[in-house]
């Protein structure tokens, strides 16, 4: 039986098959679950301009805002050198924009996976309101 995390990862690992990366070739595959249950991938998408690459954490974000939902549980996070790897801090700052318990699950493959919470690994972002 597959955990719940399982499950995340493996549409993680599934979505690195849709990364576009030919500069690095380093993909990484993401797969976010909403508080209301929905599920959105991402893939990094390189660009020979390389600054203009978005990461596969800012994709999905933008996939599941721009459906309207902002409240996540979880976003597991795989690459294809079945190492574990950790947002960069420009993701880990556009995350903390929405709420900041969401689960980081860090995968080397399906069962070998490290859980944060993005609040203990970003726990000074900027903010206009303080
Ligand atoms: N990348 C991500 O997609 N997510 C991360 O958390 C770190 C880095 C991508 C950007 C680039 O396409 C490649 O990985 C190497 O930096």
């Amino acid at each position: 039986m597959h955990s719940r995390y399982q499950t995340l990862i493996s549409k993680a690992i599934e979505a690195l098959q849709f990364s576009y990366a030919p500069y690095s070739n380093f993909k990484v595959g993401v797969a976010l679950i909403t508080n209301t249950e929905k599920i959105y991938t991402g893939s990094n998408i390189e660009c020979a301009s390389y600054s203009l690459t978005i990461c596969a954490e800012r994709v999905a974000y933008a996939k599941a805002i721009s459906d309207g939902e902002n409240n996540f549980k979880a976003i597991a996070i795989a690459n294809d050198k079945n190492e574990i790897s950790f947002p960069c801090g420009a993701c880990r700052q556009f995350m903390m924009e929405f709420n900041s318990d969401v689960k980081i699950i860090l995968a080397k493959s399906l069962k070998v996976y490290k859980i944060y919470e993005l609040k203990e690994l970003f726990p000074k972002n900027f903010t206009l309101n303080e």
